[in-house]
């Protein structure tokens, strides 16, 4: 889809079908960043599409570790252990932020001075809550005031840490594990709130130790990683949008193959079934630790409810488009302890807000979350994606149950975690 790219959503009467969704963004970016330090070379087969992860490879190339896609659409990493190259160029990470925030951690570690950029977007968004730990382990960081991008890192030799993040971030995680891996001794990182554990779960598959109690996750510098090849389930916060259209249609029937089943991205299938959607799911597996399966849906009476605290971290990629479809729950949405939503690819409250707005529906913005009553009428209209691909997705999903169509500008913002997903939506979409 070309920049700025438009696309119009007409109103549907049910979504019934199959979707492959694609592999999983949070893995994706792990196991290629792992396998350029790792020995060996390494091969991932149903790697995200996402523009994202091809940031992170773009990077990870940039530092001297080739990979190539095979015909058959597997990636091929080449790993080259710790020892990274420095590159000729500043590293640009696009509109990634898990790409500059959990590259940082591995780049703290490397005997060179790297200057990381990104769009936009990713220039307006905190990177302190890396800055910070990277700092105390011994790294020198510049960046442009107040903590945004561009960074220029300084790394070197590192120390191991004790660390409690102030915010729940699974980045800021997977930074600091990244890190330990170079720095003398075990650093340990105890979490306000269990994000999600795909860097612990990629660090052991790369054949490292990693241990967890509780909240808190330790790491001993100086361990090796070897090469992996591994299948990646498909993304579940892909897989929401989805799930979420069938809840606007009681006829509504899908199925969605190999999707990511682990438990600390799953509570989002949990929160649907109490919001009235019938859901299954058949032929789990595990895959180096994580969980996959089918997902049957099925729509049913879309109750709405409320989300809070631990849920709101659990489910934060979701929020958009859970909101945007709001309206058209019975008893409505309400989203509490959210802030973090605000310094995502876009400021994601404010833009729900204005684009529930322009669709005829009444909203309550509050600094830290919404507000949205249930049983209200959507009607067509023009929509801006704010350069963001899950607020382009998000409303295209709720323009399925508007009274006539709706244009969303900059709709090409999908590709920055979903190329196919217009296709893929109109392939199970009835008018
Ligand atoms: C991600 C963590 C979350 C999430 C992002 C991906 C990850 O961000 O919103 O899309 O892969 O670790 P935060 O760490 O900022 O919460």
């Amino acid at each position: 889809m070309p920049q700025g790219a438009t696309v119009i959503v007409r109103p549907a009467s049910a979504v019934r079908g199959l979707v492959r969704i694609p592999g999983d963004k949070s893995i994706s970016h792990r196991y290629a960043m792992l396998a350029a330090i790792a020995e060996g070379t390494s091969r991932f087969h149903n790697f995200s599409a996402a523009q994202d992860c091809y940031s992170t490879l773009g990077c990870m190339q940039a530092l001297g570790c080739h990979w190539e896609k095979e015909e058959d659409g597997v990636i091929e990493v080449k790993g080259r252990g710790l020892k990274l190259i420095a590159p000729a160029q500043p590293l640009d990470c696009g509109n990634s932020g898990s790409t500059i925030r959990m590259l940082s951690g591995i780049l703290a570690g490397q005997p060179f001075i790297t200057e990381l950029f990104g769009d936009e977007s990713l220039s307006r968004r905190p990177m302190a809550r890396i800055m910070k730990p990277l700092a105390e382990m011994g790294a020198r960081i510049e960046s442009c005031e107040g903590g945004r991008p561009p960074l220029k890192i300084h790394g070197g030799a590192l120390k191991a840490i004790q660390y409690k993040p102030e915010v729940a971030s699974a980045q800021v995680k997977t930074c600091v594990l990244f890190a330990g891996l170079s720095a003398n001794g075990e650093t340990t990182v105890e979490e306000p709130i269990r994000t999600r554990d795909h860097g612990e779960l990629a660090l052991r598959a790369f054949g490292v130790q990693v241990e967890r109690s509780g909240n808190t996750t330790r790491i001993k510098g100086g361990q090796r990683l070897h090469a992996l090849e591994a299948h990646i389930p498909g993304d579940l916060s892909s897989a929401a949008f989805f799930l979420c259209a069938a809840a606007l249609f009681p006829e509504s029937q899908l199925t969605l193959p190999g999707i990511l089943m682990n438990p600390t991205r799953a509570r989002l299938l949990d929160i649907l079934i109490q919001m009235g959607l019938k859901i299954s799911v058949a032929q789990l597996e595990e895959h180096h630790g994580e969980l996959i399966g089918t997902i049957e849906v099925r729509g049913a009476a879309w109750k709405g409810g409320a989300i809070s605290g631990a849920d709101t971290a659990a489910l934060i990629d979701e929020i958009p488009v859970l909101a945007a479809t709001a309206p058209c729950t019975e008893n409505g949405l309400e989203v509490r302890d959210a802030k973090e939503l605000r310094v995502k690819e876009s400021d994601r409250i404010a833009a729900v807000a204005i684009n529930l707005r322009k669709m005829g529906a009444e909203v309550e913005e509050r600094p830290d979350g919404l507000r949205i009553p249930g049983r209200q009428r959507l009607h067509g209209a023009e929509l801006d994606s704010f350069g963001d691909h899950r607020i382009a997705m998000a409303f295209a999903i709720a323009a399925l149950r508007a009274d006539g169509e709706t244009v969303i500008s900059g709709a090409d913002a999908a590709g920055v975690s979903y190329p196919s997903f217009f296709s893929d939506l109109n392939s199970v979409t009835s008018h």
